[in-house]
């Protein structure tokens, strides 16, 4: 009540404010945004304008966009169907959030105008050379823009808490393939100029583009598979369920509101596992494992087309309304497809992981409604919004039991399709609509334990799972030298085994796990970074080269970074790591080598 009234007071809207954003989106809007691009591999960069809607909610003639690291070269004004010059400034450069960019709209104008050119170290775009691809013959490119990176290739008002839609004419060269977050077309032909629409309101971080030697293949009516010749047909095998996924989560959580779910395969330095691009997630080679074992990670960038893009956080304080409904949505998918006993494995994994995680942040980062203050979010990431925020859905769902508590989530995301929202806002909806209609359940102190404090409620769930019961009890047989029966061991048992081993585990017992199982040579990703991480804890040196030429190929942040962090912990290894690293730098990703670089040289 108090701050509503000081905010009324100062004027300001009812909103929480985005500190990670030079807009002022109470003044002015850009509902709608036409991107006219040409990309240049030899420079590194994208050139051309961008053109915005002007939505106006008062009398200003300024609008504040956000930028970082481009190069503007002169803005225009729309007035009376001609383009005439306006005035620009530029802000001081702020180390986490770029320089703000003020231009001068007058009062008339409906369009504005900006021309400019990114640079070749934009933190949100990965240039790839011929050589860094598989094919070997053809560049590469591709945007991650999430959560600030936007503005490092549009200048744009970048705060999930706008909507917008947008166009796009994207000029590549000849043979090479554009795609971007929106209405992808099938077509073999390459003619260097591509158009894009994305007719439905998103928040900035989810425009995307990359460009490259690009095939595709259908997997179903609506589902298809774009990347480079060399995975295709694995890729389309791996994911020959997403279209059973659509429909399981349609049914439980109403219509999927995208037209087209298409994958992009990237190279193995994307950063990320995946990212929810709407109607084109991103996805790392890295899952393509032959065997299906990861595609929750499908499961996961699919349910954002619900929980993040369809339902966003206002802000980066409310990052878990995003990922932490989208864990839980990703876990029921998987049970629902593939049953209770591999989504509690893959519940327990990720409660391990948060437990890890806890461990090294300090309490005020594990609060779910963190206090970023002006941080970049991308230094503060971890699996507190991920799990914990999971973990607090799954907590309402027993409580309510889950008839009631699906009920509850299919109404919010009708309620909030196509909007931004907070906190805040969440908890008052949360009341309305489950507290207040089964009372004496969950308190309101309950439940902001569980978004404004440290830690986890002491009666949080405890995910667990017979299936690794059973890996434990064989562990301990096998400590004492007998036999491992293996055989019906799917990814998820292999890397609770690994990451369980007591660290007292001798060398000869490491020896004879890598004789018997061939675990430095294993192919799959998730289970050759656990093992390679206890090889350097063990310093068990068969795996050292390895380890290096996984460092050198791969380049997604989660399986990386947790090898610098060990390797970072003894001098020898650290000057062995130093050596690696420069050597794999050129081919990493502007965020593996911002996160990298401070585990391996920074202070801490
Ligand atoms: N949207 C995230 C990636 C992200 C989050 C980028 C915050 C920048 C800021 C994506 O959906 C994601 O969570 N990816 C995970 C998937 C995993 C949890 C299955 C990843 O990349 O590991
Ligand atoms: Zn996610």
């Amino acid at each position: 009540m108090l701050s509503s009234i000081v905010a009324l007071v100062a004027g300001q809207p009812a909103q929480a404010e985005d500190v990670h954003s030079y807009a002022r989106l109470n003044q002015v809007s850009t509902p709608h945004l036409e991107l006219n691009l040409t990309v240049d591999f030899e420079a590194r960069q994208l050139k051309g304008h961008a053109t915005y809607t002007l939505a106006r909610h008062d009398k200003t003639t300024q609008l504040y966009l956000d930028t970082s690291d481009l190069t503007i070269e002169r803005a225009e004004l729309l007035i009376d169907d001609q383009w005439q010059p306006t005035k620009f400034t530029l802000g001081d450069v702020h180390p986490s959030l770029g320089r703000e960019l003020i231009v001068d709209i007058g009062s008339v104008a409906k369009q504005v105008r900006i021309h400019y050119q990114t640079a070749p170290t934009a933190s949100g775009l990965q240039w790839l050379t011929p050589e860094q691809t598989a094919g070997k013959k053809h560049p590469f490119m591709f945007s991650q823009s999430q959560p600030i990176h936007s503005r490092s290739w549009i200048p744009i008002q970048d705060s999930p808490a706008l909507r917008l839609t947008y166009n796009a004419t994207i000029t590549t060269p000849k043979g090479l393939l554009a795609v971007m977050s929106a209405d992808n077309s099938l077509s073999d032909e390459r003619p260097g100029t591509y158009e894009f629409a994305m007719p439905q309101p998103i928040p900035p971080y989810l425009i995307a583009i990359a460009a490259g030697d690009l095939a595709v293949k259908s997997i179903s009516e609506n589902v298809a598979v774009f990347a480079e010749q060399y995975i295709l047909e694995d890729a389309a095998w791996e994911f020959a369920d997403t279209p059973a996924m659509i429909e399981t989560t349609e049914a439980m959580y109403g219509p999927y509101r995208w037209d087209r779910y298409d994958l992009l395969i990237l190279p193995p330095s994307f950063p990320f596992g995946g990212m929810e691009n709407p109607r084109l997630s991103f996805i790392t080679p890295t899952v393509v494992s032959g065997d299906r074992s990861l595609v929750n990670l499908i499961a996961h960038e699919l349910a954002h087309s619900w929980s993040g893009n369809l339902v966003t956080n206002a802000s980066w304080r409310d990052l878990w309304i995003n990922e932490g409904f989208t864990s839980y949505v990703e876990n029921r998918i998987m049970e629902a497809l593939f049953g209770e006993r591999r989504a509690n494995m893959e519940l327990a994994l990720g409660y391990q992981d948060l437990l890890d995680d806890m461990e090294r942040l300090k309490p005020q980062d594990t609060v779910l409604n963190i206090d970023l203050g002006t941080r970049h979010p991308d230094d503060v990431f971890s699996q507190v919004p991920y799990v914990k925020g999971q973990l607090f859905l799954v907590y309402l769902e027993q409580k309510f039991g889950r008839d009631m508590f699906d009920k509850f989530l299919r109404q919010y995301f009708e309620d909030f399709a196509f909007q931004s929202i907070s906190t805040e806002q969440f908890k008052k909806y949360l009341k309305r609509q489950l507290l207040d209609k089964q009372p004496d359940t969950v308190t309101m102190s309950k439940i902001n334990e569980w978004l404004h404090e440290p830690g986890l409620p002491e009666d949080a769930p405890k995910p667990t799972s017979d299936a690794f019961t059973q890996v434990e009890q064989q562990m301990q047989r096998w400590l004492k030298g007998g036999q491992l029966q293996t055989d019906k061991w799917t990814t998820h048992e292999w890397l609770h085994f690994i990451n369980n081993l007591p660290l007292d585990i001798s060398a000869n017992n490491m020896a004879r796990l890598d004789r018997e199982f061939n675990l430095t040579n294993i192919q799959n990703s998730e289970i050759a970074h656990a093992w390679l991480k206890l090889a350097i804890v063990k310093k068990y040196e068969p795996a050292r080269e390895r380890l290096r030429s996984y460092l050198l190929t791969i380049g997604r942040n989660k399986l990386v970074s947790p090898l610098y962090r060990e390797l970072a912990k003894t001098s020898d290894n650290l000057k062995w790591a130093r050596e690696v690293y420069q050597q794999a730098k050129p081919g990493y990703h502007p965020l593996t080598q911002t996160v990298n670089e401070a585990l391996l040289y920074g202070d801490n």
